[in-house]
């Protein structure tokens, strides 16, 4: 089945799409990615996000805007995946949406929204789409997130030592499988969402992110400011947990820095860099990783990945390209391997990684141009991953 996976993180930088041909064989999950595309939003679309994000307030005229806007968005580049990658025939396209909130109340997920409305996309391709994958594990208790764990703990499955896979993205998180033991998977705290926020705050929104890690790569780690941050209880609390932008703001940061003596703009981004590493580092300590499996845009970030280098010197970081999935594209491909075990009537959660009282069949399925048609259901869900070049 030729499937095309959407994805917008909580970076709200850009969508991304991965097609990759999906099969079941015996007790198997074959992948093989085809290309991938990433497409930055329009600025309209962009702000009108930024804008609406808490801690700001919105309206449901704004909210409606969104949904529809994001959803053209990415209905555009469905169809441009369509065009330049699947030589116009898919199957069946995943949409995870733009994550606008992830509603965490002590610990609990209520709720989460994801705008980007899958009618836009079924109207452009004619092709059935898979979306609102986060809610249904919700649902039945969990955090809804992390999603990826699925597809992370197939790939990890095979490794030896105790394998984890780490995604920086505006958020980071984890998915541990250690040998005998069911795979964990959390958000560990922000990757690049402070970072992000506070290169916007500190060059009054010319830049929307530390290119290279060079404004913090001049400056120095600020201890005091470092140990407020890190005093965050969310870093303690035990898995499985999720977090997001409503919590990692611009506000949230210059909170922690009120009554410290005045930062550099430099040495608060070397300070935030330092944070994501150590959070990091702590969360893969806490489980006795061996080995990293890293993907998501602050792969981008050379100052990152050494700060997370000198954090864990005995534990060998790989890029997820190794494993011949795309560092930028690992998550689109993760929600389209979770669309497809949708549609094969196969659970897309693991309960000992959301921590969901059961794991359940995600999305909701709103169908292309002719009617719905379903495959056979799996007669068992996959056990391995065999990715084909
Ligand atoms: N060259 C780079 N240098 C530093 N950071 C980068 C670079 N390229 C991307 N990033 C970071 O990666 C983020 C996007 O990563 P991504 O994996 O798309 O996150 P998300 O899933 O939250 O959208 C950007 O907002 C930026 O912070
Ligand atoms: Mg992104």
């Amino acid at each position: 089945m030729r499937v095309i996976g959407l994805m917008s993180g909580t970076s709200h930088d850009a969508i991304d799409a991965a097609v990759a041909d999906i099969t079941l064989d015996g007790d198997a999950l074959v992948l093989r990615p085809l290309g991938h595309l990433s497409v930055a939003y329009s600025p309209g679309v962009r702000d009108l996000i930024a804008a609406s994000l808490p801690p700001a307030t919105t309206t449901v005229n704004a909210i409606t805007a969104l949904d529809a806007g994001i959803g053209r968005a990415f209905a555009a580049v469905a169809d441009r995946a369509l065009r330049e990658i699947c030589h116009d025939t898919a199957d069946l396209v995943v949409s995870h949406g733009q994550t606008v909130f992830h509603w965490v109340d002590e610990g609990a997920v209520r709720g989460t929204l994801q705008l980007g409305q899958p009618a836009w996309i079924a109207e452009v391709t004619g092709v059935p789409v898979v979306s609102d994958l986060r809610s249904r594990d919700i649902a039945a208790g969990g955090q809804g997130a992390p999603l990826v764990a699925m597809l992370d703990a197939l790939l990890l499955g095979g490794l030896p030592g105790t394998p984890a896979a780490l995604n920086l993205g505006g958020i980071a998180n984890v998915t541990v499988v250690a040998p005998g033991a069911d795979p964990l998977a959390f958000d560990t705290g922000p990757a690049n969402a402070l970072l992000d926020a506070a290169v916007v705050h500190f060059t009054d929104g010319a830049a929307d992110y530390d290119e290279d890690g060079r404004m913090a790569a001049s400056g120095q780690v600020d201890t005091a400011l470092l140990t407020a941050l890190l005093a965050d209880p969310y870093y303690r609390r035990p898995a499985p947990k999720s977090t997001g932008k409503e919590h990692f703001h611009l506000p949230y940061l210059l909170r922690a820095m009120e009554g410290l003596p005045p930062v550099t703009a430099e040495d608060t981004m070397a300070t935030l860099t330092r944070l994501t590493a150590v959070t990091v580092a702590d969360a893969c300590r806490a489980h006795g990783v061996t080995d990293l499996v890293v993907s998501g845009g602050g792969t981008r970030n050379p100052l990152l990945m050494n700060m997370i280098g000198q954090q864990l010197p005995d534990v060998r970081l790989r890029l997820s390209d190794e494993w011949g999935l795309p560092s930028q594209a690992k998550e689109a491909l993760a929600f389209a391997v979770l669309g497809f075990l949708t549609v094969h009537g196969v659970p897309g959660t693991l309960p000992s990684a959301t921590g969901a009282r059961r794991a359940a069949l995600l999305g909701s399925i709103t169908p292309g141009v002719a009617p719905l048609r379903l495959p056979e259901p799996a007669e068992a869900a996959p056990r391995v991953l065999r990715i084909e070049p």
